[in-house]
Order: structure tokens, then C-alpha cells, then sequence
């Protein structure tokens, strides 16, 4: 009699100290099943009721199903404890630092032929150039007929064409220009002058490759017409143009060269900014760097715009920027610019 009542009060006394003790979860589900669970102890004494004289079982089955009750109550608390601690530390140890900065990210930067032609449309803006474009697929007519350069003209060998596949009235007309000189053409189709305007885009030749040629590159078409225009307005913005990219202290020169849609054609030179006219790899010994062609527009191709040639003059000129990116930067091979090696681009 006495002794079951020892039993359960010593099951309490156990019970409740290794509660305690219990630390997580999974002791605590241990010492669940060891108290509570099917064989646990307090569920042994329980059973032993069945078998006792009636005072007894009163006695210590009240006395035990206090117990029991008083244990899940205590385990209940104990596993809301625990849990409690379980999502503080989650919490803690999954704490992010937002102000932490973050891993930087990769930045872009223009490619070196943009930032020149960015650099060559400016000059020209800032002396009162617009700027337009025109397409890369053009017709013979645009790129060298209606630029003085008819069919069997030798002229014609001076630009190795890509022509489309494709026939127009029975033969090839269409092709991807080989200069930017279709978009004077295109620029007085559709207006009256005063016309000043620098055509920017990709120009492309059949030909191989090698340090200074590409089979594609940038070039820079201008055209200026005005009553009046003469060959002093050429030099004077040439000149102009060449010392905003390549140094107020350049000098420059013009030479006759020849181009089928201007009358007189010339090249622009400016002296060596590497020696300084003293010649050397730069310059071919020379002491002069050539930076484009240009020339006075051809009269007839003013009449045929249907401006009248003996009022209207003008200046054409193109350039080619891979060239003035070559110099600019010292690059001694034309074919690093489109070779996409970011260990080239990244110097830029
Ligand atoms: N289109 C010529 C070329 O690609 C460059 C050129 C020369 C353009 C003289 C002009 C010019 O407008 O007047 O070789």
C-alpha cells in the first residue's frame, strides 16, 4: 500500500528531474515514452491498479492519475520551451546583415571604336553638323552610280564589293555598301541646303584581313552645301576637326587625291603626333599621317540633287574610325577592335 504510494512519488521526484535535464526535443520525446508512453513507468503503475483491492487502487490511482496529468502538463510546457529556443536560435544563426555591402558587380564600358566615333560626332556637332544614318544594304545606284561610279568604271576596283544574292532587272543591284558616301546621295534626295550633316556607320569590303584592313568598319560621311561654300570652308573645318581629336597643336596639309563624286578630290594629313614630324613607325617615315579624303562635291552631282550648280557649292569628306582609334590609342593591329578579347576591350 504504502509502497506504491513511494513509487509514485519517486516516479515524480525522477520524472520531473530529468524534465529538467531534457534539453531538446528529442530527450524530451525520450523521457516522454519513458514516463508516459505504453511501458513507460507511471503507465506500469497505472496498470498494476487493475489488480488491487479497492481502498488501494482509490488511493494510488488518484494519487497517480494526478501524477500523470501533472506530467503531460509539465511536458507540454517543457516542449513550448524548447520549441521557443529552437526558433530563437534558427533566428540567430540564419541572421542576415542587410547593411553588409554587397558583391560588386561586373561593369560595362563602351568599346573603343564608340567612344571615338562618339568623340568625331561631337567635334562635329559642336561646329553645327547633324547627324544622320542610312542603311547598311544599299543599292549599286546609291553606292556608285549616282557617285559618279558607272558600272565598268575602274573606279569601281577601289572598293571590293559584297553584293546580295539576289538579281534586280537581270542583274545584281544590291550589295553592302562599301563607304558612306551612298548617304550624300540620300541626304539631298530629301532635302534643300544650307545641308550640314555627318553620316556615321559600318561599311563593309571583300577583302582579306590584315593590320589595317577589316572586311567591316565604321566610317564618317559629311556634306556640307550652301551658296558660297568654298574650298576654304573645307580646310578651315577639316583642320578644325583634326586638331579637336588629335591635339590643338596639330599642323595639317592637303594632297590631291582622286574620288569619282568630288572635283577636286584630296587627302587630309596631319603631322606625326608621335615624332612630331621627325618620321617614324607611326607615320612610315614620313612625318604625316593621313586621316581622310575629301573634296569639293562634284557640280554634276549637285545638278542631279536638282539644286542649281551655279548658286550651290560644297564639301564632302569620310574617314574611316578604326583608323583614328588605331593612332589614337597606338594599337598596331585593326582586327583586336572586333576580336572581342576583353583582355584588349578592358583598356578602354
Ligand atoms: N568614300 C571614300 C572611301 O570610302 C572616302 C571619301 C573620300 C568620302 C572623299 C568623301 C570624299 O566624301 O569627298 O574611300
Amino acid at each position: 500500500m504504502t509502497s506504491e504510494i513511494d513509487t509514485i512519488s519517486a516516479i515524480q521526484q525522477a520524472a520531473l528531474r530529468e524534465l529538467a535535464a531534457a534539453s531538446d526535443l528529442d530527450s524530451l520525446d525520450a523521457w516522454r515514452i519513458a514516463y508516459l508512453g505504453r511501458r513507460g513507468r507511471l503507465t506500469g503503475v497505472l496498470r498494476g491498479l487493475a489488480g488491487m483491492p479497492i481502498e488501494e487502487r482509490r488511493r494510488v490511482g488518484a494519487g497517480a492519475n494526478a501524477l500523470k496529468e501533472r506530467l503531460e502538463a509539465a511536458c507540454d510546457e517543457r516542449r513550448a520551451a524548447l520549441e521557443e529556443a529552437r526558433v530563437t536560435q534558427v533566428i540567430q544563426e540564419e541572421r542576415l546583415d542587410v547593411t553588409l555591402p554587397g558583391p560588386p558587380l561586373p561593369h560595362g564600358r563602351l568599346h573603343p571604336i564608340t567612344q571615338t566615333l562618339r568623340d568625331v560626332l561631337r567635334a562635329f556637332r559642336d561646329m553645327g553638323f547633324q547627324v544622320a544614318e542610312g542603311p547598311e544594304i544599299e543599292w549599286d545606284y546609291y553606292n556608285f552610280e549616282a557617285l559618279r561610279i558607272p558600272a565598268d568604271h575602274p573606279a569601281r576596283d577601289m572598293w571590293d564589293t559584297l553584293w546580295m544574292d539576289f538579281e534586280h532587272d537581270g542583274r545584281r543591284q544590291m550589295l553592302l555598301r562599301t563607304h558612306t558616301s551612298p548617304n550624300q546621295i540620300r541626304v539631298m534626295e530629301h532635302s534643300q541646303p544650307p545641308i550640314r550633316v555627318v553620316v556615321p556607320g559600318k561599311c563593309y569590303r571583300f577583302e582579306a584581313t590584315d593590320p589595317t584592313h577589316e572586311w567591316m568598319m565604321t566610317q564618317v560621311e559629311g556634306l556640307a552645301i550652301d551658296a558660297g561654300i568654298s574650298m576654304a570652308d573645307l580646310k578651315g573645318t577639316l583642320a578644325e576637326f583634326a586638331r579637336r581629336i588629335f591635339g590643338q597643336e596639330r599642323r595639317v596639309a592637303f594632297r590631291c587625291d582622286y574620288f569619282p563624286f568630288v572635283e577636286p578630290g584630296m587627302e587630309l594629313r596631319i603631322d606625326c603626333f608621335i615624332c612630331r614630324g621627325e618620321g617614324c613607325r607611326t607615320c612610315g617615315r614620313s612625318g604625316w599621317i593621313e586621316i581622310l579624303g575629301a573634296g569639293m562635291v562634284h557640280p554634276e552631282i549637285i545638278a542631279n540633287a536638282g539644286y542649281d550648280a551655279e548658286k550651290y557649292t560644297g564639301f564632302a569628306f569620310g574617314l574611316g574610325i578604326e583608323r583614328i582609334a588605331l593612332l589614337r590609342h597606338g594599337v598596331d593591329d585593326i582586327r583586336y577592335f572586333y576580336a572581342n578579347d576583353l583582355r584588349f576591350l578592358r583598356q578602354f
